[in-house]
């Protein structure tokens, strides 16, 4: 049995990229024999400027966008990261392990420092041990496989470091995690920008679609993507990166090869009414659930508490381990 583990941070609204990227790839792991978590993870929304009423808001509504996607609390534990204590327990451990050099080399921390910077707001230190909390969660429950998009790849990477280097100096203690990608859309692009990423904490939202969108609104902002000015449909990742993004979510979401797909238009306009078309339907059962479990937030919580003293009672004695490996008294 496989142990699956893997989070999302409710620092703003859920966007297509996080779902085929990401949460896709979660719902697709129930049909395994394998054991699965998957947490929101608040704790890594406070790293940056935040509204203390929002991120409460948005970790409610990621919890109840993650059982309208289709997680199955029968079949996963769903569970919010600070109701663990086990997660920060362990981090102030592998930050006994990591280096400082390592961490600054992160291409999210360099990203994000710079543009809080540009913005005249200070550089929380949180930001920078950041991987470290994240390889915490991961490394607590003994996970083998970490479903991600490939923007967290660099992250799944430091945490496998970390687990070996712990391992050399204190003995075996931690099961060595690998990243999963999708095979197509393990990073959706923005629609205006697509040399950028789809990111929810974005603050201009026209290239982003979410998954909370009507479907007008959808159609809008697809049909306006920023495309190449050559004329004729390829897939070309470097070249051509806003015709590569429609054929990469095209492909995605009707199961395509995104090549292939590029073979069958002569023009962006039919490509973008289909691409459309495409993400409005993959999208309308997510919104339609999602309206009816809102409509319960109680039971929604319910979902949550019983989601963390699973996830506490798998995560306490690995956590315990590695205190009493690396030479804490454990009471
Ligand atoms: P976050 O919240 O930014 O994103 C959640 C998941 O969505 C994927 N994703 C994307 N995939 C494809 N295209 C995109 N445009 C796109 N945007 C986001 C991300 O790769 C991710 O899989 N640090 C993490 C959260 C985290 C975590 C963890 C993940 C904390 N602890 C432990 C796995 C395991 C993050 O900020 O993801």
């Amino acid at each position: 049995m496989t142990r699956i583990f893997s989070g999302i941070k409710p620092s703003g609204h859920l966007t297509l990229g996080n779902y085929l990227g990401a949460v896709r790839q979660w719902v697709a792991t129930e049909q395994r024999p394998d054991e699965a978590l998957f947490c929101v993870v608040d704790l890594h929304a406070l790293t940056v400027e935040h509204d203390p009423a929002r991120v409460r808001r948005l970790s409610r509504q990621a919890a109840t966008l993650l059982l309208a996607a289709g997680l199955d609390p029968r079949v996963c534990t769903l569970f919010v990261q600070s109701h663990v204590d086990e997660h920060t327990r362990l981090a102030y451990v592998l930050e006994c392990t990591a280096a400082d050099g390592e961490l600054r080399r992160m291409i999210q921390y360099k990203e994000k420092a710079a543009k809080a910077q540009a913005a005249g707001e200070g550089v929380r230190l949180s930001l920078l041990t950041y991987p470290v909390l994240m390889a915490a969660d991961i490394l607590a429950y003994g996970t083998e496989e970490v479903p991600v998009g490939e923007d967290q790849r660099q992250h799944v990477e430091l945490t496998r470091d970390l687990a070996v280097r712990f391992n050399q100096r204190y003995g075996y203690t931690f099961t060595v995690p690998r990243a999963t990608t999708p095979a197509v859309a393990a990073r959706v692009m923005d629609l205006q920008q697509p040399t950028s990423k789809m990111g929810k904490s974005e603050a201009v939202g026209s290239g982003i679609v979410y998954l909370l969108d009507e479907p007008e609104v959808i159609t809008k902002k697809v049909m306006r993507a920023v495309t190449d000015n050559e004329g004729g449909v390829v897939y070309e990742r470097e070249d051509r990166p806003g015709a590569a993004n429609l054929l990469d979510i095209l492909a995605a979401c009707t199961g395509g090869d995104p090549a292939v797909l590029a073979g069958g238009y002569s023009g962006y306009g039919q490509l973008k009414r289909d691409v459309a078309e495409a993400v409005v339907e993959t999208l309308r059962p997510v919104r339609q659930r999602h309206a009816e479990l809102a409509a319960d937030p109680a039971a929604v919580d319910a979902v949550l508490r019983a989601g963390a003293e699973r996830a506490r009672a798998i995560a306490r004695p690995v956590v315990d381990r590695a205190y009493e490996a690396i030479g804490l008294l454990v009471p």
